[in-house]
């Protein structure tokens, strides 16, 4: 079987940052239609720039996928565009502060779940209904590591992916019998801008080192890069894995957790 999705669209979200931007392209190399989210504006252009240079089809909407309104809108736009939603990648998320629970401001913590959770929820609300119109349809939610293990000072957000896989499983039996599958991928670390500001906050002015030591602790001796992490998700879009449903598949260089 090939991988091809000519005449499907999908719609990304953080597709201006560094695992959206990657499947966005890879995407789009397989012939979607990408309708591409993000908040900001330059980062998201910057990648309907890179796919339209490789020959694809890229809408970019800026949007705050926190907001209900905002979240219609991007949806509303996919249908305008292209009349149809095949492919879902839920990926927006912020990592938060780095704080330990007894210290984090409540209002950070809002603002991490809101865009993390209420997010994943408002998009799995808004593009669910068109893909069983469609009786067709593919998710991937991005969970991350942090759905599994917890880590120091990030209690938010690891509460927010373990929150996702709940959203993921959830919506997977929702809709099992309407043509649409649900999965989520669970990356370990992806060296992405998100990761580095983890590490410069971890480790103030001995980042480079942080990085080393976790580097060194993955049995393949390295973060994962970008576009690995895009290759799984446009696995779990396509009908390679047409009887994998609710899962969290991680990719992580062979830790086992
Ligand atoms: N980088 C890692 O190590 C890692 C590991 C596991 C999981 N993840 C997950 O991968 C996904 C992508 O992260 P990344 O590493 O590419 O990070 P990134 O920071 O490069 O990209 C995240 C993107 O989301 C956008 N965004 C943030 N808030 C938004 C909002 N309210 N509305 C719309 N867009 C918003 C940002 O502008 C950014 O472009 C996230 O869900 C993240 O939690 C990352």
């Amino acid at each position: 079987m090939k991988i091809d999705f000519s005449g499907q669209v999908a719609v990304v979200t953080g597709a201006g940052g560094g695992i959206g931007r990657a499947v966005a392209l890879a995407l789009s190399a397989v012939g979607a239609k990408v309708l591409l989210v993000d908040l900001a504006e330059a980062a998201g252009q910057q990648t309907q720039a890179l796919v339209k240079e490789q020959g694809g089809d890229a809408l970019f909407v800026q949007a705050d996928v926190s907001q209900e309104a905002q979240v219609q809108a991007y949806v509303a736009a996919a249908l305008q565009a292209w009349g149809r939603i095949d492919v879902f990648m839920n990926n927006a998320a912020w990592q938060g502060e780095i704080h330990a629970i007894v210290d984090y401001p409540v209002e950070m913590f809002d603002k991490v779940m809101n865009i993390n959770v209420r997010g994943v929820f408002l998009g799995l609300k808004h593009v669910l209904p068109v893909m069983t119109a469609q009786g067709k349809g593919a998710v991937v939610n991005t969970a991350s590591l942090g759905s599994f293990l917890a880590t120091r000072k990030l209690g938010p957000y690891t509460a927010s992916k373990h929150a996702v896989m709940g959203l993921t499983k959830t919506a997977a039996l929702e809709v099992a019998r309407k043509g649409i599958r649900v999965n989520a991928v669970c990356p370990g670390p992806v060296d992405t801008e998100m990761l580095r500001d983890i590490e410069a906050s971890q480790a103030p002015g001995s980042a480079e080192h942080l990085r080393a030591q976790r580097t060194a602790s993955i049995p393949d001796g390295r973060y994962a890069d970008p576009a690995e992490v895009a290759n799984l998700m446009v696995y779990l879009a396509s009908d390679l894995s047409s009887h994998i449903t609710g899962q969290g598949i991680q990719i992580n260089g062979g830790s086992h957790y």
